[in-house]
């Protein structure tokens, strides 16, 4: 950009950043700090092979996980959310970042990327915040290459573990008491079974943190092929009817 450290931390500051990205010359986003979900999750990114892949993120907010893909060797990162922040915009530019972005909501993945079939796709933060977490699934398995590799992080219920049960995290019964929009919370078998519903295989799945009603969990799944007993998602999403949520 071609400024100072003092004009870049003077730009910087006259924004609310989501997350804490280095920029280089010491300066730090001043963001919220969630170090204790943010390491690990990126820490993950490394168990991927990114050179020369395409990868879609999904609610990238300031893009923190998409130019940490492109610096381990993403070969095109597209990051996405429902608004393009200008934090991202700011970010990518002192990086000299290539990540390009396109305003998309997870609901309507295939009709944002109709010709495209990426190689890995980030989901970070997104499905416990989520009403229809099986449908926004589906999509992105719909936009994902055969074979090809979904990172998943989020909330799950750590009660009843062992069992398939999704709790909705709503009003005297919320989970988290500062976030209403914190609302669908499986249990790690009922998340499993949700991926394998929307035809993913879970090839790693790594519960990495407990807080007082949930925890939080890092998978990498793997877009598997449908078969003949895959019933519900057949009589669920044929063709024609996905189109239309
Ligand atoms: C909790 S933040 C997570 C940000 C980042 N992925 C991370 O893990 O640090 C949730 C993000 O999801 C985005 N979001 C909310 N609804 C969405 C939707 N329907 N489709 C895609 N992104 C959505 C928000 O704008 C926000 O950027």
């Amino acid at each position: 950009m071609g400024l100072s450290k003092e004009e870049l931390l003077e730009k910087v500051n006259q924004h609310t950043w989501y997350h804490n990205i280095d920029l280089g010359n010491g300066i730090i986003t001043p963001g919220r700090g969630w170090n204790r979900i943010w390491e690990p999750s990126a820490k993950f990114l490394e168990r991927v092979e990114f050179s020369g892949k395409t990868v879609l993120e999904i609610g990238t907010w300031d893009g923190y996980f998409s130019f940490k893909a492109e610096a381990l060797g993403a070969g095109k990162v597209t990051a996405t959310d429902i608004k393009l922040w200008e934090t991202f915009v700011l970010a990518r530019d002192i990086l000299n970042s290539k990540v390009e972005f396109k305003a998309a909501s997870i609901y309507s993945l295939d009709e944002s990327f109709p010709e495209t079939l990426f190689d890995v796709i980030i989901c970070y933060g997104i499905y416990y915040h989520l009403l229809f977490p099986n449908l926004a699934f589906t999509k992105m398995n719909r936009v994902l290459r055969p074979g090809g590799t979904l990172l998943l992080e989020g909330a799950y219920y750590p009660k009843y573990e062992g069992q398939s049960i999704l709790y909705f995290s709503y009003g005297e019964d919320r989970l988290v008491s500062n976030d209403p929009t914190f609302c669908t919370c499986p249990t790690l078998k009922c998340l499993r079974n949700m991926l394998h519903a929307s035809l993913f295989e879970v090839t790693e799945e790594n519960p990495y943190l407990r807080e007082k009603n949930t925890g939080r969990v890092l998978i990498m799944a793997r877009k598997r092929e449908k078969n003949e007993n895959d019933l519900l998602y057949e009589h669920t999403y044929p063709n024609n009817l996905l189109r239309k949520y």
